[in-house]
């Protein structure tokens, strides 16, 4: 792996597709690569949709002078679909025949291509004519994995049509995961970017190189097992785990946590629902209630835009004054894209309220910060259920998606101070952040997979 050898060096490409949940593994991921001498070129679609994606960008590259970034402008088009980020991701997809020429104009030439798995049936056929290898970074977990690559057979055999919500989905003799935890856009009768994707993406993912999954081995042996088993598919493409990728320098800003810094170790809970789920003004009012309740210390994020191009709205016209004075008492509000590292890399945090993204999943367990979850839409059920299984956190099913109920302030604030109360919790919490760091250590087993493909891109 080293010059020494002869050899030449790896260079990788890599493509991320559109959102904040997507674009922070390849950064990681391209930020783990140069560390172990692997030249990186990394390829943003333009403009991005989000300005927090383009300053991440920004910052990114200041800090990685040796990563070269090379901008894919994409074709104007119209928009046709209400989401904006699916939208952009169409858009990359529709303007992937501009790819080729940028990749052979890379030099040295490339060893390995990693583009995202929403990407996969519009770029795996690109780098099939031209005979570079493809790999697929998959940015959610692997249980959702098991999905994905078992759902155009699920979907032709209509056996998700005939299940009740309790029932568990099975292919051929294996369990998959209970009807209920499913993204409804998958079970819908209407298309929709998702099925899309579902049934596109994960026939083409099967002919790539191998899968990169932000995950670990102890986190999510038994999905892992099943793929690479063959239980899932006859015959799947190699999946290796890399997880937990860990954040960057400079993914920490020099934010001024004064606050955070006067509160006592583990006492503070993160209240965040990512970069994407703006929850409805009402449910916002009843979550703010019911902080103020538990009497916990907190860190809120507080969104009312899905994109923050469009954040204008004042906080307090959603919340409303009296109560917006009783929680700057108790707690610290932030209504933006915070550096969820600051905080939760932070020792006075303890508990994270969260939506359940996969980066914030592997986020928490890499700080060993327990969670409380509240999966919103997506794969977030599929992904607390992990959570909470492992032990890493606790999760209310009866509240349900995003929008099916107004879970009251009461409830909440009860259910805050059991997560915050917990010791069993908090102890196996810091155990996982024990594993996370181990699997990725020297001799982990996500240090191994990796090294064993950066290995063989060496010699491409
Ligand atoms: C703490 O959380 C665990 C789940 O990991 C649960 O089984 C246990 O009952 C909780 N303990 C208390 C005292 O609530």
């Amino acid at each position: 792996m080293s010059a020494s050898g002869g050899r030449k060096l790896a260079h990788v490409a890599l493509l991320p597709s559109a959102g904040m949940g997507h674009l922070t593994p390849f950064l990681r991921l391209a930020a783990l690569l140069v560390a172990r001498n692997v030249q990186v070129t990394f390829i943003t679609p333009h403009p991005t949709v989000s300005l927090t994606e383009s300053q991440a960008l920004s910052t990114f590259f200041a800090s990685f002078p040796q990563i070269k970034q090379k901008q894919f402008h994409l074709l104007p088009v119209e928009k046709n679909s209400f989401d904006p980020f699916f939208n952009h991701i169409e858009l990359i997809k529709s303007s992937s025949h501009l790819l080729p020429p940028l990749l052979s104009a890379l030099t040295p030439s490339l060893s390995a291509f990693i583009t995202d798995m929403t990407l996969a049936s519009a770029v795996i056929p690109i780098t099939q004519a031209i005979s570079l290898p493809n790999y697929v970074l998959f940015t959610s977990s692997a249980k959702m994995m098991t999905l994905f690559l078992s759902y155009p057979t699920l979907a032709g055999s209509r056996v998700l049509d005939d299940l009740e919500e309790t029932d568990v989905i099975k292919i051929r003799n294996l369990e998959l995961m209970p009807k209920s935890l499913v993204p409804p856009p998958l079970l819908q009768k209407s298309d929709n970017f998702l099925k899309k994707s579902f049934m596109e993406d994960s026939g083409k993912v099967t002919e790539s190189s191998g899968i990169l999954v932000n995950t670990f081995v102890s986190f999510e042996f038994e999905s892992l097992g099943k793929i690479n088993d063959g239980e899932v598919l006859e015959r799947p493409p190699a999946v290796v785990a890399i997880g937990p990728l860990p954040p960057y320098a400079s993914e920490k800003s020099r934010l001024q946590l004064a606050w955070l810094d006067d509160q006592p170790a583990g006492s503070v809970l993160y209240v965040s629902f990512g970069s994407r789920t703006a929850l409805a003004r009402d449910q916002i009012r009843e979550l703010g209630v019911g902080l103020i309740t538990s009497g916990s210390r907190f860190v809120w994020v507080v969104k009312n835009n899905i994109v923050d191009k469009e954040d204008s709205q004042e906080l307090e016209e959603v919340i409303g004054h009296e109560l917006m004075e009783r929680i700057n008492e108790k707690g610290l509000i932030v209504k933006s894209w915070v550096h969820q590292e600051d905080i939760l890399s932070h020792p006075a945090v303890g508990g994270f309220l969260s939506h359940c993204g996969w980066n914030s999943v592997m986020e928490a367990a890499w700080h060993g910060v327990r969670i409380l979850a509240w999966p919103q839409n997506g794969d977030q059920k599929v992904n607390a259920d992990i959570v909470e299984r492992i032990g890493l956190g606790t999760w209310v099913r009866s509240w349900g998606w995003s929008g099916e109920m107004l879970v009251n302030g009461a409830e909440i604030a009860e259910r805050i101070r059991a997560c915050m109360g917990n010791e069993s919790l908090r102890i196996q919490a810091l155990g996982i952040k024990e594993d996370a760091r181990k699997a990725v250590g020297f001799g982990g087993s996500s240090d191994k997979g990796l090294t064993e493909l950066i290995g063989m891109w060496n010699q491409f």
